[in-house]
């Protein structure tokens, strides 16, 4: 058998002991997969953890303990943000070890420079467990689907966001309700808004663009927006017409370049992530061989993730080397602008309760050539504070560009008969347009 490899782990929290736990509790299988142990030599964070069973590592709080100690094989990196994690993840590449992280922001905002360290110094990196924790995802796009051209990512790949619209949906609750349950539960942090607003899908989507299309990882180019404004009656009004909400980031390719979006969608109810609740993952992947194929799990949590970081480590101890799919890259595909980007739009326009404006709103969509798929009027009238009747007209527009909808919303929003801000939402059917 071969020698161990020797392992250095960064940080002692969620994920760190579940990858504890899984190299413990499943030492058998491990043993027998990788060829040989994978044994703990270092481990550095914050804080000691004296019930923590470290499998026979000695700890420091001193990271440079594991960084700097030339025996080891591989560092894991469970830390988390940018800032030690990133520090330290560049030092052990430059010391041309390999790294396993479950960390997607240092690799959607440094992954370029990441794995350039790993060309010049011959190190390694792997990160199975940076996207929806349990679902093979990474393995999926770099070796089962390498054949095929990818047309299509379409990802519930955050779990709190799809927890609070799940809940609106099948409860009625407002975004704030949901909020401050999934908070009670642990799916949200205290403060909410790397996941409410997006950022985190975005951190996501960058990493699978960059494995499907070669765009290298470009996060500040992926059109960011969450879930903060998405309301009840929204969700009410797409099930009249036969959708639902979902938090999706979608990365789509197409004769004019490569779109990659993160944003509420409207998808047919019939569609199987319309399926996908509570605090699930799921990530529909389109290649042009296989045809649509859809990988569904657990996102998140102790164990569900160190079963990634794990497999990471197995693939290193057996020889393999996970990044080298990404080395052969170019990155010269273009990325599109969300102005040039073609959607289906949800709008919800509070109009003056009077004849003939919806005529109005139709001829201004038509002059453009919007065309109308589906339209719901309200009878009931509702009341604003100057006693004006009002409704909302709700429009599902077939698919148009980004910057010819924002036009008309614009024009619309100019006609005296409507009352308040528009709202929109884009709409995808992920057929195979
Ligand atoms: N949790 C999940 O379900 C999940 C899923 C997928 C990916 N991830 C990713 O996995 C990584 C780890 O997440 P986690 O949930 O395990 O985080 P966590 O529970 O907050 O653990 C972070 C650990 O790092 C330590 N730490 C923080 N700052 C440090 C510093 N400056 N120096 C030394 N140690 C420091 C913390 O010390 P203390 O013990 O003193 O706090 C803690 O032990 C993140 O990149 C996250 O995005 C997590």
């Amino acid at each position: 058998m071969l020698p161990p490899l020797k392992l250095g782990l960064c940080g002692l929290g969620t994920v760190a002991q579940g990858m504890l736990t899984v190299l413990h509790d499943n030492r058998e299988i491990v043993r027998e997969k990788a060829g040989r142990d994978i044994q703990v030599v270092r481990v550095a964070s914050r804080t000691e953890k004296p019930d923590v069973d470290l499998l026979g590592g000695s700890f420091s709080t001193d990271l440079a303990t594991v960084t700097d100690d030339p025996d080891l094989d591989v560092v894991v990196e469970l830390i988390g943000g940018e800032g030690v994690a990133l520090d330290l993840v560049r030092r052990t590449l430059r010391a041309g070890k390999a790294v396993v992280t479950a960390n997607k922001a240092i690799l959607a905002s440094k992954g370029d420079e990441l794995l350039s360290l790993v060309r010049e110094h011959g190190g390694m990196l792997a990160f199975e467990a940076a996207v929806a924790g349990g679902i093979p995802i990474i393995a999926t796009l770099t070796r089962s689907l390498v054949a095929n051209e990818i047309r299509l990512l379409a990802g519930i790949i955050n779990g709190t966001s799809n927890y609070i619209l799940t809940a609106m949906t099948e409860s009625g609750q407002s975004f704030a309700e949901a909020l401050a349950d999934a908070q009670k539960l642990g799916y949200a942090e205290a403060d909410p808004s790397f996941d409410v607003e997006g950022i985190d899908a975005a951190h996501k989507l960058t990493i699978l663009g960059a494995l499907a299309f070669g765009v290298g990882f470009k996060f500040d180019e992926v059109y960011t927006e969450g879930i903060s404004e998405v309301s009840g009656e929204d969700i009410e009004y797409a099930r009249q017409l036969g959708y639902q909400i979902k938090h999706l980031g979608l990365a789509r390719t197409g004769p004019d370049g490569v779109q990659m979006r993160v944003h509420p969608t409207l998808i047919p109810e019939g569609h199987l992530l319309a399926s996908v609740n509570g605090v699930m993952n799921a990530v529909l992947v389109r290649g042009n061989v296989t045809g649509d194929t859809l990988y569904y799990g657990p996102g998140a949590g102790a164990l569900p993730t160190a079963s990634a970081v794990v497999a990471d480590l197995i693939d290193i101890a057996r020889g393999n080397r996970p990044e080298l799919p990404l080395m052969t890259r170019d990155n010269s595909v273009t990325l599109l602008g969300i102005e040039d980007v073609e959607s289906g739009h949800y709008l919800k326009i509070p109009s003056l309760d009077k004849p003939g404006v919806f005529a109005r709103v139709a001829t201004l969509l038509s002059e453009r050539e919007i065309s109308i798929e589906a339209a719901i009027q309200k009878e009931q009238a509702i009341h604003t504070e100057t006693q004006e009747a009002w409704v909302p007209i709700i429009i599902l527009t077939q698919p148009v560009r980004e910057s010819v909808m924002n036009d008309a919303i614009d024009a619309l929003q100019q006609l005296p008969e409507i009352v308040g801000r528009i709202r929109s939402i884009r709409v995808e059917h992920l057929g195979d347009e």
